[in-house]
């Protein structure tokens, strides 16, 4: 119970990797306010883990809304006392390259992808700093870092400034004792690569991937909970790649 009396918000919380890595952190003793736009989800999630015993509630959150950001932490502090965590990992996926790019979608998935991080911290640090420190995980992907297939390119736009605009903060921060590192997954078999599962797409990917096989969500949630606890102290500033050897190659 490495996260014992630490008080966590993990965004886009309700699904897939977010949801995971709620789990996980719970499992690790954790409070954590699951945030999402997805209510439904984000509920009965919050209801089975309370029915488990864990100690999670929910919250509407819109990454891209900052007023929103506000009155979540707010909300946190006044009601669990602190903030020590925190997990940026809402997303949303794109397949449009440069030409097929609509200025609308590529400003839609640069505020929710990589703006939204900007923001979460924002609000978030001056929490940590009053607790006294704390643990943030910006998620980004593989394709923060290589250029994969040559489309999506807002989506590798977002996820190549997380993973910077992380190492920046990691150094902004680092003596006042909050550690800020990006998760780098592969394919993760989630709702949001549910439209190529069954698709050529996903054989090429499979033959990409030297593990051979899509990653399950508690792969890298499990990850995530480790980067947030005290056996990763010395980390921060820190890409951590789980990707089944992806970018090996
Ligand atoms: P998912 O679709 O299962 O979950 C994403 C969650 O974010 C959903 O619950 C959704 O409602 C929420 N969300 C979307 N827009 C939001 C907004 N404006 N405000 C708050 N929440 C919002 O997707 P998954 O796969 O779990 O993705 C989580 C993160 O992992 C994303 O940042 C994604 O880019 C990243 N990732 C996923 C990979 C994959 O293969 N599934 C690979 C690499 C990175």
């Amino acid at each position: 119970m490495d996260l014992q009396g630490k008080v966590a918000i993990v965004t886009g919380g309700a699904s897939g990797i977010g949801a995971a890595t709620v789990e996980a952190l719970c499992t690790e003793g954790a409070q954590v306010v699951i945030t999402d736009v997805n209510d439904e989800l984000g509920r009965a999630l919050a209801k089975r883990l309370t029915g488990d015993g864990k100690s999670v509630r929910y919250q509407r959150l819109d990454v891209t809304n900052e007023a929103q950001w506000e009155r979540a932490v707010a909300d946190t502090v006044r009601e669990l006392g602190r903030v020590d965590i925190l997990v940026n990992n809402a997303g949303i996926g794109t397949f449009a390259d440069v030409e097929q790019e609509t200025r609308e979608g590529w400003e839609k998935v640069i505020a929710v992808n990589q703006t939204s991080v900007w923001l979460g911290m924002k609000h978030v640090i001056p929490a940590m700093r009053a607790a006294g420190g704390g643990s943030i995980v910006n998620v980004s992907s593989i394709f923060g870092a290589v250029g994969g297939f040559g489309a999506s390119v807002a989506y590798h736009a977002a996820k190549g400034a997380v993973r910077l605009i992380t190492k920046n903060a990691a150094i902004r921060y680092a003596k006042e004792g909050i550690r800020i590192n990006s998760m780098h997954p592969g394919f993760v078999d989630t709702p949001l690569i549910a439209v190529i599962k069954g698709t050529p797409t996903e054989q090429l990917i499979l033959q990409n991937t030297p593990l051979g096989r899509l990653a399950r969500p508690e792969e890298i949630g499990d990850v995530i909970a480790f980067l947030c606890g005290p056996k990763a102290s010395y980390m921060t500033g820190s890409e951590v790649y789980v990707d089944g050897g992806w970018t090996a190659a």
